[in-house]
């Protein structure tokens, strides 16, 4: 079953082609971050102008590259939302188009299940109850999966989301956009003990996050040290390690009390070192396998919505030319709790 899959939901134009959900035959990522650099930020009109621009040279490269012509595809998958809406439109209208001249279907698959789906871009699937800690640009999430197509939010972030606040606190101390990996490659040459970062007391559920707490003193602690360049890795050092502790805080009692038989970790800040470490070190001492996708896997690419759509389309679950682009998409379970 060969699956082309689709992500214009932000600032990278991806386009790959994926093998019965597990093989990865191309994986295509144009990014855009030379565009966007310059204002800090991604600029929602130019990233979908520039989808447009790519999109058909991004779809060439990844047939040439995975030696699959347009008809041999079964199926065209393509991210629906969340994102920016101009950009997700891109991909969408672009996915429906393809699929109806190819007469395949096409199936809309949500951004978050992608990037929980890129730990199946491998030959030994994880095992289920799965516990996937989701850590994007805009999410930071807890999210159990029964099975495929069945979740459960165990916790999700009260404000700003961890890849957010990487970027928000890089930026301030004066490093290139966008700031998460240039915080993570200056944090290796910090002390992670050199700033103190309080554990946020939180009403209500507990398994949720609230980082911008943490964000509002990285950011206090650097101008009273007068913006001193100096002590940037000291305070990228300290900063990222508050959040990985964060992050990893309630995932022991969670995988206990979840029954999860694994701990997968997947989206953009997946990509962090200290996570992938700190998560390799949670799991061995609580006995579960972890899985983390390589880091190009992490970020955002139209495989891992390959691998998502390849278990839809087994269910049954596709999409026609009603398929809609939508900003705000929740993740919502396509198939039935319990059973098989
Ligand atoms: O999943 P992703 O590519 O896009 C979204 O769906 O948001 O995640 C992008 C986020 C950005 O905030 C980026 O700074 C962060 O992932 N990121 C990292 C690292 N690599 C990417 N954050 C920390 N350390 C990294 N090495
Ligand atoms: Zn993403």
């Amino acid at each position: 079953m060969l699956i082309l899959g689709i992500d214009t939901s932000c600032d990278d134009t991806s386009v790959a082609v994926v093998k019965d959900g597990k093989t990865v035959l191309s994986n295509v990522v144009s990014s855009q971050v030379n565009l966007h650099a310059k204002y800090g930020g991604v600029v929602p009109e130019i990233a979908s102008r520039r989808h447009l621009e790519t999109i058909s040279t991004a779809l060439s490269e990844a047939l040439s590259r995975s030696g699959v012509t347009l008809k041999d595809l079964d199926c065209v998958a393509v991210t629906n939302g969340p994102g920016l809406l101009g950009a997700l439109l891109v991909g969408v209208s672009f996915a429906k188009s393809l699929a109806l001249g190819l007469g395949v279907p096409v199936i809309g698959v949500q951004h978050l299940e992608g990037h929980i789906m890129a730990n199946f871009l491998r030959p030994d699937w994880p095992p289920f109850p799965l516990l996937n800690l989701v850590v994007s640009g805009g999410h930071s999430d807890l999210i159990l999966l029964e099975k495929s197509g069945v979740y459960e939010i165990l916790g999700e972030t009260r404000d700003d989301a961890a890849g957010e606040v990487f970027d928000k606190v890089a930026r301030e101390l004066g490093l290139p956009f966008p700031g998460g990996p240039y915080l993570d490659k200056v944090a290796e040459e910090g002390d992670p003990q050199a700033f103190r970062f309080p554990h946020p007391k939180l009403e209500g559920r507990q398994t949720d996050y609230s980082f911008s707490g943490l964000k509002t003193r990285a950011l206090q602690e650097y101008r009273a040290c007068g913006n001193l360049e100096e002590r940037v890795p000291d305070l990228a050092a300290s900063f990222r390690s508050a959040v990985v502790r964060e992050l990893l805080y309630h995932v022991p009692s969670l995988l206990r009390e979840s029954g999860a038989k694994a701990f997968a970790v997947c989206g953009g800040v997946a990509a962090n070192s200290l996570l992938r470490k700190e998560a390799a070190k949670l799991a061995r001492r609580v006995g579960v396998p972890l899985f983390i996708p390589p880091k190009e896997l992490c970020t955002d690419n139209g495989a891992m919505i390959a691998a998502a759509a390849f278990h839809r389309l087994l269910a049954g679950k596709v999409d026609g030319p009603e398929l809609s682009a939508e900003s705000d998409l929740p993740l919502t379970s396509w198939a039935a709790k319990g059973g098989q």
